[in-house]
């Protein structure tokens, strides 16, 4: 069966579109990849969708007077291919509320921190500042308010006495891949049940990644 038309959109590297793009194509998500787009032509995620045969396009942002207006091409967009999901992924534009009720329980993002704590930007920088012992990503449904809505999937990774936020980044990133195919898997399976705000999944669904090396500075009573 034919995986729910999905699309992702992005403004650069695009790894995470590439997690989406191998878990679907290994069979672990229950989505398929319809759609690229980008916001920026130099985007290297779009020549990860070439590589898989993906439609791939470029709606962007300064070709527009207003973000009404980016927004409704970039809806227009998602339309004419028929798109049922959009995945935000490293996509950095900020959407109006206009667009995010358009796409309401359909829209996914992913964040480099473990929501609530660090919305926003430099989340790796403000962890380390913050000596969080632990920090992380998650993947949520997307609501008006910037980094809010219900959540998904976490991953969590331990902040090592030594890091800077590269190390960090890097570390949150290797869990990233790992969140974005279970959570959209969850929601193409129709296996997440929303209540407004609030999400209710089977108990026995995988919505929690540990990074190997939390083992090794975690006291296990
Ligand atoms: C990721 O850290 C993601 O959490 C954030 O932007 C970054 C995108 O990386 N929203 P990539 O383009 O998927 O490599």
């Amino acid at each position: 069966m034919a995986g729910r038309r999905t699309a992702v959109l992005i403004s650069g590297s695009g790894s995470n579109l590439q997690a989406l793009i191998d878990a679907c194509e290994a069979g672990r998500c229950a989505a398929e990849m319809a759609l690229v787009v980008s916001n920026r032509a130099d985007a290297f995620g779009l020549e990860r969708a070439r590589r898989h045969g993906i439609a791939a396009e470029v709606v962007d942002h300064r070709g527009f007077a207003s973000r009404e207006a980016f927004e409704a091409a970039l809806d227009a967009v998602l339309r004419q291919a028929g798109i049922e999901l959009v995945c935000l992924a490293g996509f950095m534009r900020v959407l109006t509320s206009g667009f995010v009720e358009a796409w309401r329980d359909r829209l996914l993002n992913i964040h480099p921190s473990l929501l609530p704590a660090f919305p926003g930007l430099d989340t790796h920088a403000r962890a380390l500042r913050a000596g969080s012992r632990v920090h992380g990503c998650t993947v949520h449904l997307v609501r008006p308010t910037l980094d809010d809505g219900p959540i998904l999937v976490q991953g969590v990774v331990p902040v090592l006495a030594d890091d800077a936020v590269a190390s960090l980044a890097a570390r949150v990133l290797e869990v990233e891949h790992r969140c974005y195919p279970l959570a959209l898997d969850l929601v193409a399976r129709g296996a997440v049940r929303i209540d407004g705000d609030r999400v209710t999944l089977p108990r026995d669904a995988r919505t929690l990644v540990l990074h190997p090396e939390l083992a090794d500075h975690a006291f296990q009573p």
